[in-house]
């Protein structure tokens, strides 16, 4: 009898868990799992770090990191396997037996794309899962942090709440959402007004290219180092951490919401505020959001504006400015509050107030299934165009649709438009996202909730931007247009490619053409090279 070559044990031990589980794999998934185990060499990292379809922890750890229901039904095309590394090498070694195998490889960090591209796709494919890759390094001393990409946005308020109350970071407002999708794609929330996007505030990264190198912003380059911050995930590389900015914010903030319905002037106030919020000093954020509520008349509904904001100062300076500059919004001191700027985090995340420790929670919120598109609106829309917007909204598919509207303006006037790829710059008055929303047992109707929203974007069309019309790729939109599985034009990815990125799209392609002309790195919407490898063969 002969024993196996020492060589073959990890993966003869990957056999057994198979066997065990029940799975049956064809060659090339076999060729894949022989790779990775014989690179990860031991059963216990082995077991910690590869889950096929069937092993126990296969549902949970794909369902873990899912923000959108929609994405989470039986029909729904699933992993072959869901790899979560442990360290750097992991990372190399799944890039690695994924390219020689032929899997697609979708990168996942906080899971919050909002149409699902880092856990589904059409053809065969491997999830690259960061959820590991979550450490966080502050340094207060010279206002700077590492974050890994796997970590939360809460996780990083929260790390560094834990040293400071008077830094901060310029990202967005839900806690779950992760630093590697959300900073790849602009990334903004309360501070932007005042310092940028997530984006503009990143000064290095570590990231393994298609050849498995591991690189930082001196060898990337700056073409790259300008790519990743904002061009959009899975396109450029795997990556695996973050060096940003930290920026100061005072000791006490000030929040405040004020909700306004139909019967109180609604449309009349909202139609005031696109006039004024994008020209407030740049020491406030406000948004409103425009959503279905029960009436005061029994049984009835009817549309409230929720007007809320951050002032980065106290309550005083805010209601002197607020009565100045916007009187007909009627602030008053009870509408507001004073908090330092990690409870700040909290109040804008739909959180209870009670304890900061809730930022290290992913499933502090429910999770629903959900459409959105994005719109930038440059002019004002007259009354009677917030009419229709409004009564889009009494519509029965909008029982928990929100429209979700943010002012520009600030610090987001003084950057020019190709600083990053994130384009959408001076000359906004706000980025609107459109959401459908429904529950996961309404899955089977979502076509109703996903027709609303077409309608209400087609509604909007002659008050928002034009040619083209920008979107905002963190609130990805495949109704845009989606790249082929083969080969796809720059002529056909210039479709939503100038929408996101306007002429910075140009660049984008060139970027890629330079560090992935094989177009490894894919999914429906990512940065296509100028010719693709099936082009060149001319198929
Ligand atoms: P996920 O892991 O799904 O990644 C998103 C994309 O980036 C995928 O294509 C993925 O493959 C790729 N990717 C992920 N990690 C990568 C890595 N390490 N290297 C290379 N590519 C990588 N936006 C905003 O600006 N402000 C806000 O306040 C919010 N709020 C918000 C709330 C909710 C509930 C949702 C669902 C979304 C938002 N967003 C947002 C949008 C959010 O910024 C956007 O969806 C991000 O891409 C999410 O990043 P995740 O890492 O969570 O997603």
């Amino acid at each position: 009898m002969k024993f196996p070559q020492f060589s073959m044990l990890p993966f003869l031990m990957v056999v057994v868990m198979l066997s065990l589980s029940g799975t049956t794999l064809s060659h090339p998934h076999w060729d894949f799992l022989h790779c990775l185990s014989l690179r990860l060499a031991n059963y216990s990292t082995i077991s910690k770090v590869i889950y096929v379809q069937n092993n126990p922890s296969y549902s949970s750890v794909l369902n873990a990191s899912i923000h959108n229901t929609r994405f989470s039904t039986p029909a729904t095309p699933k992993p072959f396997a869901i790899i979560t590394p442990l360290k750097t090498s992991h990372v190399r070694s799944t890039l690695y037996c994924s390219k020689k195998h032929g899997f697609q490889l979708r990168i996942r960090s906080g899971g919050h794309d909002v149409e699902g591209l880092s856990y589904v796709s059409e053809i065969p494919f491997v999830i690259l899962d960061l959820l590991n890759f979550r450490a966080i390094k502050v340094d207060t001393k010279n206002e700077v942090a590492w974050v890994q990409s796997g970590a939360t946005l809460g996780e990083l308020y929260y790390a560094i709440a834990a040293k400071t109350n008077t830094l901060a970071f310029p990202a967005g407002m839900c806690h779950t959402v992760g630093a590697g999708g959300h900073f790849s794609g602009g990334g903004y929330g309360t501070l932007f007004r005042k310092y940028g996007l997530a984006a503009d505030n990143i000064i290095d990264a570590r990231m393994i290219d298609v050849n498995g190198r591991i690189l930082d912003r001196k060898s990337m380059g700056e073409d790259v180092f300008w790519a990743i911050r904002g061009g959009g995930g899975n396109t450029f590389g795997i990556v695996l951490a973050w060096k940003i900015k930290l920026v100061p914010v005072p000791a006490v903030v000030t929040v405040f919401t004020i909700n306004k319905n139909l019967e109180q002037n609604a449309t009349k106030i909202f139609h005031r505020w696109q006039y004024i919020a994008h020209k407030l000093p740049d020491d406030l954020f406000m948004n409103v959001w425009i959503t279905k509520v029960n009436s005061s008349q029994a049984g009835m509904k009817t549309v409230q504006a929720t007007f809320r904001g951050m002032l980065l100062g106290g309550v005083d300076e805010l209601i002197t400015l607020i009565q100045d500059k916007f009187p007909e919004l009627g602030l008053a001191e009870e509408n507001c509050n004073e908090m330092s700027w990690i409870e700040s985090v909290l109040y804008f995340g739909g959180l209870p107030l009670q304890s900061v420790d809730i930022l290290l929670d992913k499933n502090a919120l429910p999770t629903l299934s959900f459409k959105a598109k994005s719109d930038y609106v440059k002019e004002p829309i007259p009354e009677s165009g917030i009419e229709g917007l409004m009564s889009m909204f009494l519509e029965e598919e909008a029982d928990n649709a929100v429209a979700m509207i943010a002012a520009f303006g600030g610090k987001m006037d003084d950057i020019p438009e190709n600083e990053l790829p994130y384009p959408h710059r001076a000359g906004n008055l706000f980025e609107a996202t459109y959401i459908a929303q429904w529950t996961k047992e309404e899955n089977a109707e979502s076509g109703k909730y996903i027709s609303w929203s077409r309608r209400l974007y087609s509604y909007m069309t002659p008050y928002v931007s034009k040619s083209p019309r920008e979107a905002y790729v963190n609130y990805r939109d495949l109704d845009l247009g989606i790249n082929n599985n083969d080969y796809t034009s720059y002529e056909q990815a210039s479709i939503w490619g100038f929408k996101y990125f306007k002429n910075n799209f140009k660049r984008l392609v060139q970027v890629k053409t330079k560090v992935d002309p094989m177009n490894f790195f894919r999914n429906e919407q990512s940065i296509p090279p100028l010719l693709s490898p099936w082009k060149k063969k001319g198929n």
